[in-house]
This record gives C-alpha cells, structure tokens and sequence, in this order.
C-alpha cells in the first residue's frame, strides 16, 4: 500500500451513524479486524480487554435504553461490539492474572518474572501513582482505545465503516452487562462500544485543526 492509499482509508473512516443492514461483514474480514485489536500494544504487554460482539438482536435492544449514542447503530450494524477493560482485582500488580500472564502467556522464567512484576509493581505505587481503583481503570481503559483504533483504521482499510460510541451510561450499561450478558463486574467494565457496518450515506466532510495547530516542533 502506498502513503495515499492509507491517508485514503483515514479519509473514509467517519462516525458511521446508520449502516445499510442489509449488508453483512463477511467473517474472515471481521476476523481480520479482531486480529488487529489482538495485536494492539499495551503496557507491559498485559492485554487489559475484552471484547464482546453482541449479534442477538435481543441483546442489542437492551443496551438502547442506556446507550443513547448507539440506537441507530444498533439496529443497522453488522456487528457490534462492546470494549470491556480488566478492573483492579486483574491489572493490579499482585493479581493471580498478572502471575499467570507472565507465567503462561509470556512464558518468562520465575527470574524474569520476579523483576518483571516489581517493575510494575513500582509503576503502578509511584511513577504513575495508579494507587486507587478508578486510576487504574482510566489507565487501563486508555490501553482498549489503542486496540480500538485499530479495529476501526483495519476497518477502513479493507473498505468498512465503524462508528465508535461513548454515548452510553456507564454504571447503566454495566449492570446490564452483568445481569443479561453474564460479564463479571469485579473484573471487567465497559469503556466503550463501536459499531461496524457499511454506510447507507456519504460522511459530512471532514472538520480537522491545521497540522502546524496541533503539532509542535521543536
Ligand atoms: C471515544 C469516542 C466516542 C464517541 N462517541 C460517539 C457516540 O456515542 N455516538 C456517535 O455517533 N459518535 C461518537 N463518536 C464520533 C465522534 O463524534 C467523531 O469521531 C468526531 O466527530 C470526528 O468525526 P469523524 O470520526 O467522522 O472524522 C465518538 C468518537 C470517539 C473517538
């Protein structure tokens, strides 16, 4: 791909607020988007998400009443899906999924592992006093939004639309979450949803600050 394709497919990517829902992502290029949230980075290399792709259209109706970004994009998308981020009793240093995680996922001996889990362990108590649990979320959540980028530029690049939402009532959302999609609020919560789809209408043109307004050289 060329430097114009890819500015192409950031030019294409828009808030998709209504998708044609007559038209289906075939699965291999959804795979292929969930493929490049898997491979999004995080710190420490931890993974603090989850992703759950509601299809049921039962389901999607109860996340309406307190989703007020998402109506439309719930009745029109082809898949839609909810960005869930690992709460404190996972991502805190001393946490059995960490131990597990260095241990089985990244395969690090007992030594590495050790020094490792101190290094978060000082990251989290002081360099960025991650002390309480809300700070630890954000700073977990922050981590999902890398992967949603993601999902949604691999989206434009093979030609589709997505649209991401925060126009939701958190605490709302996920007491639904527990009750009708079985999720466990003592490890995850929502951060966001995003929705993906083809267009039924073109994007307004896009509204953007100057480069030099947002960058500084120095
Ligand atoms: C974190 C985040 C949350 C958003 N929430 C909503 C939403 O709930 N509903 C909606 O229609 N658009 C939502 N948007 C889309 C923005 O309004 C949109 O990205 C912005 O106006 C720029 O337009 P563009 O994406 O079409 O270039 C959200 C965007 C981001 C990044």
């Amino acid at each position: 791909m060329n430097k114009q394709e890819i500015l192409d497919a950031f030019q294409f990517r828009h808030a998709c607020k209504e998708f044609d829902s007559s038209k289906i992502i075939p699965i291999e290029d959804f795979e292929f988007i969930l493929e490049t949230a898997q491979l999004s980075p995080s710190s420490f290399g931890f993974e603090p998400w989850h992703f759950i792709i509601v299809q049921e259209k039962k389901l999607r109706e109860l996340l309406k009443e307190n989703a007020w970004g998402a109506p439309k994009k719930l009745d029109t998308a082809s898949h839609f899906v909810i960005g869930l981020t690992m709460k404190p009793t996972l991502t805190k240093w001393n946490s059995d999924y960490i131990q597990n995680f260095m241990k089985n996922v990244q395969q690090l001996p007992d030594e590495m592992i050790k020094g490792k889990g101190k290094f978060y362990e000082e990251f989290q108590k002081s360099d960025y006093d991650l002390t309480d649990d809300r700070k630890l979320f954000d700073w977990a959540s922050k981590q999902c939004y890398i992967a949603l980028a993601n999902m949604m530029t691999s989206a434009a690049l093979i030609g589709i639309d997505s649209c991401p939402i925060e126009g939701l009532q958190q605490k709302e959302i996920d007491e639904i979450l527990k009750k009708d999609f079985g999720v466990d609020n003592n490890k995850y919560g929502v951060s966001y949803m995003v929705a993906f789809g083809y267009r039924v209408a073109g994007p307004k043109p896009k509204t953007r600050r100057n480069l030099n307004e947002i960058v500084t050289w120095k």
